[in-house]
């Protein structure tokens, strides 16, 4: 049995204040809960903040992005290794965001997944379709693509340390979920792509559903087979919702 992960994708919101509210609210509501895994990726100048409320309890904690480089002349860049210095576990990589509204290629977060690797952190590997790919039936070739730019590159071994996302672009931000059907279909294709390579990789792989997940529809998407917790944005940043998506995870 894979345990399931909850991970909260605070994306560009907090303040200091806030947030300490908020991840005491987490650790109040989830801090007992021992049959999964938490975790909440915070925007940069929080992560000592997260480390500091979180180290010692079942709530880990991790960014949103990184620089592929070790480090180097770029201006405005976080290095991996500066994630491995405030003990960050996850880092997102390849989100819908990042690749729409930053241009980031398969290429970039494929090297993106490499570094984080390197430095020790588990990618939270973004992949999903837009809503015009779906319609026209082209969601398994684009998630395909997608994976592949991983896949190909650095083979199943690379994904036994690694979690994918699945996250139709449709959905994120939208209040329009997958159904559990619809996401469940998309699961197991990635797991019987992988399983191509290697069926051991793809039995271990958490592979994570994000798009409008909320405490009314957490239960019947963690049910499905293939679904193995959630990428949270918008409900991860009230405590409550998010407790509440965790416990639909135990
Ligand atoms: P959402 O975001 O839950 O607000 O749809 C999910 C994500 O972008 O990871």
């Amino acid at each position: 049995m894979r345990r399931k992960l909850v991970v909260g994708n605070w994306k560009m919101y907090g303040r200091l204040a806030r947030n300490q509210t908020l991840l005491q609210g987490i650790l109040d509501g989830v801090g007992q809960l021992r049959n999964a895994d938490y975790a909440v990726c915070v925007p940069y100048p929080y992560l000592a903040q997260a480390q500091s409320m979180l180290q010692g309890s079942n709530v880990a904690w991790g960014a949103q992005n990184l620089s592929p480089h070790e480090e180097g002349a770029f201006t405005g860049a976080v290095a991996p290794g500066m994630l491995a210095d405030f003990a960050c576990r996850y880092v997102i990589i390849g989100h819908s965001e990042r690749r729409g509204l930053f241009h980031e290629s398969n290429e970039i977060a494929a090297a993106k997944f490499a570094a984080a690797q390197k430095a020790g952190l588990t990618p939270i590997f973004c992949v999903g379709e837009t809503l015009s790919e779906r319609e026209s039936g082209v969601t398994e070739q684009v998630v395909a693509i997608q994976l592949d730019a991983v896949l190909s590159r650095f083979g199943a071994a690379a994904l036994s340390r690694a979690v994918i996302a699945y996250e139709p672009v449709w959905a994120i931000g939208t209040g329009k979920t997958a159904s559990p059907e619809q996401a469940q279909a998309v699961h197991a294709f990635i797991r019987r792509r992988i399983a191509q390579q290697d069926s051991q990789v793809a039995q271990g792989l958490c592979i994570l559903y994000g798009g409008s997940v909320k405490p009314a529809n957490a239960v019947e998407l963690f049910a499905m087979p293939d679904i193995d917790g959630g990428l949270i944005g918008g409900a991860s940043l009230v405590a409550d919702e998010f407790v509440a998506i965790c416990r639909a995870a135990q």
